[in-house]
């Protein structure tokens, strides 16, 4: 029998692409460009309920079975990680972790303990850990850049898609730590339970993917 299914969406510049994605697979997706105050979102011509969440919420929903399948970025799974399944690369919102120092600074050069600031404090930790280093890592919620200039941080581990952030800001990336776009995640229980229509589902968003230059 047939059911419906709901995936949650990430808000924001991932929102776009993913509609955008769904619109060339055949889906209708009029009710997400005119929302209104609802939150739930029926496709007209598809058996699928879409809802837009923050990133980390997109995670939260699936792994918890309200959402069976989600559209997230790359960097959201790396920071939180659960337990879903990752099916597919969707080949949209590419851009990396990048270290980054301010121009001109050998942030190696000296053994004296290093301050990094990033959103994304569970992937430094993991850099870091790997290369053996040890350094502060500070949590921050937003704008990043502005930790070196402040002089809070000797640099930071951040998103970057075109560098003109950093390049305004004095700062310039030296490594880049991982690969980021955007995924489509799966429900494990969902996976089993609904195998038929996931697949289909999985099968027009790879078609879609296979289309992009
Ligand atoms: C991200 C990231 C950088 C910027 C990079 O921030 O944190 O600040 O985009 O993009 P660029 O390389 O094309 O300049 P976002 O816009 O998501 O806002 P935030 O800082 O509030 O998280």
């Amino acid at each position: 029998m047939s059911q419906r299914l709901r995936i949650a969406l990430t808000k924001g510049r991932l929102q776009e692409q993913s509609v955008a994605m769904f619109e060339s697979a055949g889906l209708d997706c009029t009710p997400i460009h005119h929302p209104g105050r609802r939150l739930i979102h029926a496709l007209p011509n598809y058996p699928m309920d879409a809802v837009l969440a923050k990133a980390p919420d997109v995670i939260t929903y699936v792994e918890h079975g309200v959402c069976d399948l989600g559209i997230v970025g790359k960097d959201t799974i790396l920071e939180h990680g659960g337990s879903f399944y990752e099916v597919l690369d969707l080949g949209f919102g590419k851009c990396r972790f990048a270290l980054a120092v301010p121009e001109g600074r050998d942030f190696y050069a000296s053994y004296h303990s290093r301050t990094i600031a990033s959103k994304y404090p569970e992937v430094t930790k993991r850099f870091f850990r790997d290369k053996g280093m040890d350094v502060d890592i500070i949590k921050i919620e937003g704008s990043v850049e502005l930790a070196p200039i402040l002089g809070l941080a000797d640099g930071i581990v951040d998103i970057v898609e075109t560098g003109a952030t950093l390049k305004a800001n004095g700062l310039t990336p030296i490594e880049t730590v991982a690969e980021v776009s955007a995924r489509l995640i799966v429900n494990t229980a969902s996976m089993k339970l609904h195998k038929g229509q996931i697949e289909d589902f999985i099968a027009r968003c790879a078609g879609e993917t296979r289309k992009a230059p």
